[in-house]
C-alpha cells in the first residue's frame, strides 16, 4: 500500500507501471488488475503530481489530454514527399507486380508480407528517447497537420515505448465499424450530420480542434512500417516484430508469403475473411520484406517498385432496375424489392435488392428502368444506395405503392406515423401463413411440439392448413398421407395439438398471432385486462380497444391501436372465431397478489439464474415484468455487466436500482434497505 519513499524515481515508475496496465487493457484486451485496482494507482499518480508538479512527465497518463484548444493545425510541409502505393484489382495484375519485382531483383524469389490495407488516416509518429513528442498527418503525402495533442488521446497509442529509443513509425489512424452507430447517433441526437462510414469519422475526430473532444472518440492506432528499418533490421517482419516488443500496437493479421502461388492464394483467402476485420479495409498492401530487396528495387518518383496495394473488389455496382417485386413479411409488411439488371459485387451475382418500404422509393424518387448505385455493406441483401438521375433517357416509369395484397388480393393499410404498409388479413393472407405458422408453433407461443418448419411448408402446400385455426382439424386421417409422414409422428402432432388447445393462456395466443407490436411483455398486460379470448371478440365495436387500452399500464397507444386493427378486421374474426368453435377458448391467469403487487420491475445483465425464473419470480409475487425502463417503472434490477444506458434511462424517471439480493429481499417482502439513494 504505502509507496516506499516518494522520490522521482518511484513517481515515474508508477508512471510507467500504469501504462503497462493501459496497454494490457487497450491493445492486448487482457488486463491483469481489476479496474478499483487500476484507479487507486492513478489516484496515487495524481496526488504525487499534484505535490510535485516539477516532476510532471509529458508520456504521464494523466496527460492524455491537453487542455488547450487550438484554432488550427500547423501545416508541415516534407521536402521530401511520403509516397504512396500503386494499385491492382486482379490476379493477374498482381503477377505482373510479382515479375516485375523477380526481374528487378535478377530472378531471385521474393518474400512478401501481406496485409490488411486499413481504411484510415495515414500517420507518421516520432519517439524522442521513448517518449511520443509529435505525430503528423499524412496528407496528401507532402503537406501533413500536426495533430498531436489529438494523437496523444488514442488509447492505443502509448505516450512512452518500452525502452527509451528514438524512432519514426508510420501507421494509421482508424475508428472500428461496430463504434459509427453508437457515435452517429449521439450527432443526430444533437442535430450534426452523421458521418458516412468509419473513415470520415476518423477524419473528423482527428481534425477536431478541442482535444478533450477527440478524447471521446473512440479512435485507435495500428503501425505498419518502421521508417529507416534497415538501419537496425534486416526485414520489414524483424522491424515489425520490434514495434510490438516496444508496446506499439501492431496488425495481427499480417502474413510472410514466399513464391506466387502462395502470395495468390493468401490474397484470395481474404476476399472472405475482409468481414471478419473489425475495421474497414479497402484491400491489402504487398510488401516485399527484405530490405536489401527493397532498396535494390528503388521506386518511381510516385510509388515504391517494392510494394503495391490489391484493392478488394468494390462494394458498390451500378445497375438498372428492371422491375419492383411486392414482398409480404410475416406480420403483413409488405415492402418493395429492386429486381436488377443482374451485376458482379463484391464477388456475386446480384439480382434483387432491398428498398425498404415505399417511402424510400419516394424520397428516392425511384423509377422502373432507372440506373442505380447498389452496395453490399457486411449485409447479405444489397441495397438500393442512389438513384443516377443523369442517366435518365426519359422512358422510365414511376413506381406506386400497390394498393392491395399481391398474395391475398386485401386492400392494403398504412397506420398512422408509420412507414410501413400492411396487408390487415393477417390470418388468412396466404404469403403471411408459412411464418405466420411457425411462429404460431414457436416456444414463446403456443409452443406446440413436432411442428417444425418442414411439415408446416407441407401442410400449406397440401391444401390442409389455410389459417392457424386448421391446424386444429388435423386428424392422424388427413396427416398419414402426407409424404414421410409415419404413425408415430402422426399421433405426436395430434396429442400435441390437444395439449395446446388446454394449455393455452390468452397471452400465449396474442402472442403466436403476430399482431404488430404486441410481443409476450404486452400480450401479457392486454390479456390480463381481458381475461379470455371471448371476452375481446364481445368488445365492440373494435375500435374500443384503442381507447380502453391504453389505460392498461404496459400498453401504449400504439400497440392498442394495433391491436384495435388486428380485431377490427373481418378476415381475422374469423379465424378467431374458427378457433373458439374448435374449442380454443384461452383465459389468462390473473395475477398473482403479493409483495410485488401494483410494482413494474425491469431486470437486466446477468443474475444468478435465468432470466426467465426471475420474470415468474417477479409474477408470482404479483409484480409485473417489464422490458424497459420508462416512467412507470419502479426499480431496475442490475445484474452484471448492467450497461449504462439502462442506468441512465433509471436516473432519468427516478427508477430506483437495485441488485439481485435487493430483488430477493422485495420478494421476501422485506423493504430493501436503499441507503441514500
Ligand atoms: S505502407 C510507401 N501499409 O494506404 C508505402 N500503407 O498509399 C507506405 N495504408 O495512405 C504505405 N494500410 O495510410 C501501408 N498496411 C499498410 C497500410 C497502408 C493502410 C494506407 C496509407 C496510405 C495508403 C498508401
Amino acid at each position: 500500500m504505502s509507496a516506499p519513499g516518494t522520490s522521482r524515481e518511484r513517481y515515474q515508475a508508477l508512471a510507467r507501471e500504469i501504462l503497462e496496465h493501459d496497454r494490457r487493457y487497450h491493445v492486448d484486451n487482457d488486463p491483469i488488475i481489476a479496474d478499483v485496482e487500476y484507479d487507486r494507482l492513478l489516484a496515487e499518480l495524481r496526488g504525487l503530481e499534484a505535490a510535485h508538479p516539477d516532476w510532471v512527465v509529458a508520456w504521464s497518463p494523466t496527460q492524455r489530454v491537453g487542455y488547450t484548444p487550438v484554432s488550427e493545425f500547423a501545416k508541415v510541409v516534407r521536402a521530401v514527399p511520403m509516397l504512396s502505393l500503386d494499385n491492382t484489382y486482379s490476379e493477374a495484375d498482381l503477377r505482373e507486380f510479382h515479375e516485375r519485382v523477380q526481374k528487378g531483383l535478377d530472378g531471385a524469389e521474393p518474400e512478401y508480407v501481406v496485409e490488411p490495407k486499413i481504411d484510415g488516416i495515414g500517420i507518421e509518429l516520432y519517439f524522442t528517447d521513448g517518449a511520443f513528442t509529435r505525430g503528423l498527418t499524412r496528407g496528401d503525402g507532402r503537406v501533413g497537420e500536426d495533430v498531436t495533442s489529438n494523437l496523444r488521446t488514442v488509447r492505443t497509442l502509448p505516450p512512452l515505448l518500452a525502452e527509451g529509443r528514438t524512432l519514426e513509425v508510420r501507421g494509421e489512424v482508424y475508428l472500428e465499424r461496430a463504434a459509427l452507430g453508437p457515435l452517429n447517433e449521439a450527432r443526430a441526437a444533437a442535430g450534426e450530420e452523421p458521418f458516412k462510414n468509419p473513415r470520415n469519422a476518423a477524419g473528423g475526430s482527428l481534425k477536431l480542434l478541442d482535444p478533450r473532444l477527440c478524447a471521446q472518440r473512440p479512435l485507435k492506432v495500428l503501425l505498419y512500417e518502421l521508417v529507416d528499418g534497415s538501419r537496425v533490421c534486416a526485414t520489414h517482419t524483424e522491424a515489425l516484430a520490434r514495434l510490438r516488443r516496444l508496446g506499439l500496437p501492431v496488425s495481427n493479421e499480417i502474413r510472410r508469403v514466399v513464391g506466387f502461388a502462395a502470395l495468390a492464394a493468401q490474397v484470395a483467402a481474404w476476399a472472405e475473411r475482409r468481414d471478419l476485420l473489425p475495421y474497414d479495409a479497402d484491400g491489402l498492401v504487398i510488401k516485399v520484406d527484405r530490405y536489401a530487396q527493397r532498396e535494390a528495387l528503388g521506386a518511381t518518383s510516385k510509388f515504391p517498385r517494392w510494394a503495391i496495394a490489391y484493392k478488394f473488389p468494390a462494394r458498390q455496382a451500378t445497375t438498372r432496375v428492371v422491375d419492383i417485386e411486392v414482398n409480404v413479411g410475416r406480420t403483413g409488411t409488405v415492402t418493395p424489392v429492386a429486381c436488377l439488371e443482374p451485376v458482379e459485387l463484391s464477388g456475386t451475382t446480384v439480382a434483387r435488392a432491398s428498398l425498404h418500404n415505399w417511402d424510400e422509393v419516394a424520397r428516392k424518387g425511384l423509377r422502373r428502368g432507372d440506373f442505380v448505385l447498389v452496395e453490399k455493406a457486411g449485409e447479405i441483401i444489397p441495397q438500393v444506395v442512389a438513384v443516377l438521375a443523369e442517366r435518365r433517357t426519359g422512358d422510365e416509369q414511376p413506381i406506386t405503392p400497390p394498393a392491395v395484397c399481391p398474395s391475398c388480393q386485401a386492400p392494403l393499410q398504412r397506420r398512422e406515423g408509420e412507414v410501413a404498409l400492411r396487408c390487415p388479413n393477417q390470418l388468412g393472407c396466404g404469403a403471411q401463413l408459412k411464418e405466420a405458422l411457425e411462429f404460431f408453433a414457436g416456444k414463446s407461443a403456443l409452443d406446440i411440439e413436432n411442428l417444425g418448419p418442414k411439415l408446416v411448408e407441407q401442410l400449406v402446400d397440401e391444401g390442409l392448413v389455410k389459417d392457424v385455426a386448421d391446424l386444429f382439424d388435423l386428424t392422424i386421417f388427413t396427416l398419414l398421407p402426407l409424404e414421410r409422414m409415419a404413425e408415430k409422428s402422426a399421433d405426436n402432432l395430434v396429442a400435441a395439438l390437444a395439449t395446446a388447445k388446454e394449455k393455452a393462456t390468452l397471452s400465449r395466443l396474442l402472442t403466436g398471432l403476430g399482431i404488430p407490436l404486441l410481443g409476450t411483455v404486452g400480450a401479457r398486460a392486454v390479456a390480463q385486462a381481458y381475461g379470455s379470448l371471448e371476452a375481446m371478440l364481445a368488445v365492440q365495436p373494435p375500435a374500443r380497444f384503442a381507447t380502453e387500452l391504453p389505460r392498461v399500464q404496459g400498453v401504449g397507444e400504439k400497440m392498442a391501436q394495433a391491436v384495435a386493427d388486428f380485431f377490427g378486421e373481418e378476415r381475422n374474426r374469423a379465424v378467431l372465431g374458427k378457433l373458439v368453435a374448435r374449442g380454443v377458448r384461452p383465459t389468462e391467469p390473473q395475477a398473482a397478489a403479493g409483495p410485488l403487487t401494483g410494482l413494474a420491475l425491469c431486470v437486466t445483465g446477468t443474475l444468478g439464474q435465468p432470466r426467465s425464473a426471475v420474470q415468474r419470480a417477479i409474477e408470482a409475487a404479483g409484480g409485473r415484468f417489464v422490458a424497459a425502463v420508462g416512467k412507470g417503472t419502479d426499480y431496475l434490477v442490475a445484474g452484471a455487466g448492467t450497461g449504462q444506458t439502462k442506468l441512465k434511462a433509471a436516473a432519468k424517471h427516478g427508477v430506483r436500482v437495485i441488485d439481485e439480493a435487493g430483488l430477493e429481499r422485495l420478494l421476501r417482502g422485506s423493504p430493501v434497505d436503499d441507503g441514500s439513494d
